[in-house]
Parts: structure tokens; sequence; C-alpha cells
């Protein structure tokens, strides 16, 4: 067994187990760890320990049981948080069993089988045996076989009643053992190729596919019967999801932009046509949220919020009058002139203002440049915001709306 491999199915004994609990009642500092640890147990152990103790540390963000699962680095990084994860199975109809087609560490696996039965395939041997474990306590029975998916007999499982998959496919491309495998783009160079998901929808007609929301327009819609759905989780995009069969029921034609936020409900917004006028900047900027964008949804936010675009191909957009939404994040526009450097110098300048931040859409300005370009000049925080306004680069002086007192009642 690899090394790795190794240190894993030790960490599945109870001697292992004793040693990552012993990892974890030591000082915090990664060499005084070591070092103890080294005295009483073989180097390899001691290492791997405490590489798990750092890797269950940084799992935190993502798993709320992270103090007491298995990862892998690669597997860690790869997992889908619980979250996102936890959405995602409730989609399938509780108690169905689902083929996790490509499990990893089994960070969507446990939330399948938190609904029902799942069986997972890992390819990776150290993958696997974390998945294993981190599958202990699900609810349901969940059987984790470590082989190469495209190599398996996929009617075996159809026959026995699995009706329903999920394929998260590696974004990894594969390198020689050992090397540190590069994030690629093109979806046939994802392991399993994307189209891969041919063959599993010949025997899983209930499918969902995981790719990530980076994947050109045009690599979605070579799936017409699919629906599109883009989620983002507390502000970031983080996939885009491929629903077919009976899991595409629940969604519209046209792709969706659902935002995820702790203690908060699911929220969702179709991308469907609608008309938005452009015009000058009101009171407020509205910065969509990135999975809205991404869905071509914020045509729809604008229009629910009585806004008009600042320029067609741009998704800010600007309103009279304040509406919270979970959809996008509202500034006050507190002033607003063509962008040159020295004119906004002059402005931080009047309004003894500092940049807390810089933000541009279709303009070359990188942020970085602008923000340390130019010199603070009082202790006024202000967002800069540089977007295109009649075929001038105009710069937006803003402050977050939460900060404003009343909602209907812009100061400016
Ligand atoms: C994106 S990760 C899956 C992450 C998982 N959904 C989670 O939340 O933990 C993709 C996984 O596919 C595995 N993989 C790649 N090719 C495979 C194959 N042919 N058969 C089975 N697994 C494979 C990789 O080893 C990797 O762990």
């Amino acid at each position: 067994m690899h090394g790795h491999a190794a240190a894993i199915a030790f960490f599945l004994t109870p001697a292992g187990r004793a040693l990552l609990d012993e990892t974890a009642a030591l000082p915090a500092d990664p060499l005084i760890r070591l070092e103890r640890l080294r005295r009483h147990h073989p180097p390899p152990l001691a290492a791997a320990a405490v590489q798990m103790w750092e890797l269950r540390q940084r799992a935190q963000r993502k798993f709320q049981n992270a103090a007491t699962m298995l990862f892998t680095p690669e597997g860690l990084e790869q997992s889908t948080g619980d979250r996102i994860a936890a959405y995602r199975a409730a989609r399938f109809p509780d108690s169905m069993p689902v083929l996790d087609a490509c499990c990893g560490i089994g960070g969507d696996s446990r939330a399948l089988a938190s609904r029902g039965p799942v069986v997972a395939v890992e390819i990776d041997l150290a993958a696997a045996l974390c998945a294993q474990a981190n599958l202990l306590e699900a609810p349901f029975s969940c059987a984790v076989l470590c082989a190469d998916l495209t190599t398996l007999d996929l009617r075996a499982w159809s026959s026995r009643g699995i009706r329903a998959a999920f394929f998260d496919p590696s974004r990894r491309q594969s390198t020689p053992h050992g090397a540190r495998r590069r994030v690629v783009r093109d979806v046939e160079h994802y392991t399993p190729p994307l189209s891969f998901l041919h063959a599993l929808r010949a025997h899983f007609p209930a499918l969902s596919v995981k790719v990530s929301p980076a994947v050109p327009d045009s690599v979605l819609q070579a799936f017409p019967d699919a629906r599109v759905e883009f989620l983002s989780d507390q502000g970031e995009c983080k996939e885009a999801v491929l629903w077919f069969g009976p899991l595409a029921g629940a969604l519209p034609p046209v792709p969706t932009a659902t935002v995820l936020r702790p203690n908060a409900p699911p929220q969702q917004l179709a991308a469907e046509p609608v008309p938005v006028s452009c015009g000058p900047p009101g009171a407020y900027l509205y910065e969509p949220d990135p999975a809205v964008i991404r869905a071509g949804a914020h045509r729809v936010l604008a229009a629910q919020l009585h806004g008009r675009l600042l320029a067609p191909e741009i998704a800010y957009f600007t309103t009279d009058c304040w509406t919270p939404t979970p959809f996008g994040t509202a500034y006050r526009i507190l002033d607003c002139l063509p962008y040159t450097p020295k004119e906004a110098q002059a402005w931080l300048r009047r309004h003894g203002a500092r940049l807390t931040a810089v933000k541009k859409r279709g303009v070359p300005h990188p942020p970085e440049a602008v923000q340390r370009r130019l010199r603070n000049a009082g202790d006024t925080g202000v967002i800069l915001v540089l977007c295109p306004y009649r075929d001038r680069t105009f710069a937006l002086f803003c402050q977050p709306a939460e900060a404003s007192t009343n909602p209907a009642a812009p100061t400016r």
C-alpha cells in the first residue's frame, strides 16, 4: 500500500484514532507536535498525524465535523462543503439509492447518505479510505469501492435498482506519480472526461453532474435537455450543475442561480429574458451575486428592483431606492464622476476619505493598481467602483447600503 494510503488505513484503526487524538491534544506549533510524537511513534506516522491535524483545521470552513473526518490534501481541496452538498443532495428523492461517481473523500457522499443508501466509487485508494471513514456515521447504508469508474459494468448497478447518480469528475490533470496536479479548463481533460456522463446517462436516468462555473456556455448548451444551475456559497460562485431526467423537473429551462448562505434558506433566480433599460447612476448601485451574473439573471434582478443598467453588457445596475436582496450587494452612491486618477485623488482629498476597496467591471483598470496609486486622505472609508457609462470610465464613490440608516431615504 502506498505511504499515504497506509497512513489513512492506520487512522481507521483504534491505534490510529488514538494517535490522532493525542496529536490534537498537543501544543499547536507543528514542530513541537512532530517532535513530541516522534518520541513514541514511527516518524512517518507522526508526520502523517500532524498533517491530518492541519488538514482538519483547514477543513473547518467546509465541514462542521472536520475535527473527526479524514482527508488527503487534494481530496480536501476538491471536496464539496456541507452546505452545497446538503443542498444538492436534497434534490434527490428521499431514500432513493444513489451512485456517487468519483466520491473523493466523500464530501458529497456524506450528504447523499443522510437521505438514502449510497454506493461511492473512487480511484485513489487514500481518498477512498477517507470516504469510508467519513461515512461511518451515515444513517443509510454506504459502500465505498476503490476502482476506476470507467472500467466498471454500470449496468450491474442499474439492474440492481440504482437509477440515480452524482458525477463529480476531477478537474486535475493526471500527471506522473507524486507531481502536483494542474487544474484543467477543458472538460475533456477532466478525469474522467465530462463526456463520460453519456455512459452514466444510459444507466442512471436521474443524474446530476458538477463542473466548474467557468466552463464556456457552449459546453453547457451541448446538453439541451439538461437544466443548468449555478451555485454560490457566501458570495462565491462555486460550481455549475447539470441536472438530467427526473432531477431536472424542478428547474426552469433557462439557467438558474442559487444563492446559499449560512442559516438562510436557498434563494433561486432564473435568467428569464426581461427588458431592462440603461440610465444614469441613481442613489444605489447593486453588484449581483456572482452566481446571478454567471447565470445571466442580473437583468431579472434589475427588473425586480426597478433598476437600470449603467451599460448594456455590464452586470452592475442602479436604483433610486434601496431594497435589500439576497441576490446581490447594494452600495449607496456618494458621488460619481468621469474617472481619471487625478480627479479621483482630488475627490478623496476633498472628502477626507480612504479607499476600503476598488471594484471594476467592463474597464481595464486593475483594482490593485488603482488602490496602490490613490493615496488615502482621511478616515472615511469609501469603495471606488469603476465601470463604463456613456462610453467613458466612470468612478462611483460608494459605501455599503447597510451602513445608511434608512433604506427608503438615500442621503445623496
Ligand atoms: C472532484 S473530486 C470529487 C469530490 C467529491 N465530490 C467530494 O465532495 O469529496 C473527483 C474525484 O474523482 C476521482 N477520479 C478521477 N478519475 C476517476 C475514475 N476513473 N474513477 C473513479 N474516480 C476517479 C479523483 O481521484 C477525485 O478524488
